[in-house]
């Protein structure tokens, strides 16, 4: 398989994870979380690249690059997912496949939650699972880019 290089995309306040709600996060660290979804990408056979940004407009500019480097996108944009529309729109540019994740289930959240302004330019939404739903999300861009 030649595409096969996943760009990871993690918003605001997900560098912190390891100081956030463990009833919601399970108290992993980002770097914890980086190595799981590295090895998870490996054992797929994919190439997984990082971005972590809390600065809005730095997200925006990495989508608007992210086709000279990556095949398809796995997006966790944190509090952005709820109301950003610049990068629902930034996102719907790259014109890359990509899944959105949510290591908590935002379903079962507060309802300002409920709403992602990312969904309709995403082919796949994974919520509650936690680590193990990154694995998901990297199953379904790989069957995505195999096709
Ligand atoms: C989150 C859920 C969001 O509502 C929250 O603002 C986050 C993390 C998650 O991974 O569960 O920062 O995206």
């Amino acid at each position: 398989m030649n595409r096969n290089r996943i760009q990871i995309m993690h918003g605001v306040n997900l560098d912190q994870i390891g100081r956030r709600d463990p009833a919601h996060y399970g108290g992993i660290t980002f770097r914890q979380l980086e190595q799981a979804i590295d090895s998870f990408a490996r054992e797929l056979g994919l190439d997984a690249r990082f971005f972590q940004s809390n600065s809005e407009g730095d997200f925006v500019e990495h989508l608007h690059r992210v086709r000279d480097v990556a095949d398809a996108i796995l997006i966790n944009a944190g509090a952005w997912s709820h109301y950003s529309r610049a990068i629902g729109d930034a996102l719907e540019l790259s014109a890359l496949p990509a899944v959105e994740v949510h290591l908590s289930d935002v379903m079962a959240r507060e309802e300002w939650r409920h709403v992602s302004v990312l969904a309709d330019s995403c082919i796949a939404t994974v919520m509650g699972k936690g680590v193990d739903g990154y694995r998901d999300a990297l199953g379904t861009l790989k069957a995505e880019l195999t096709e």
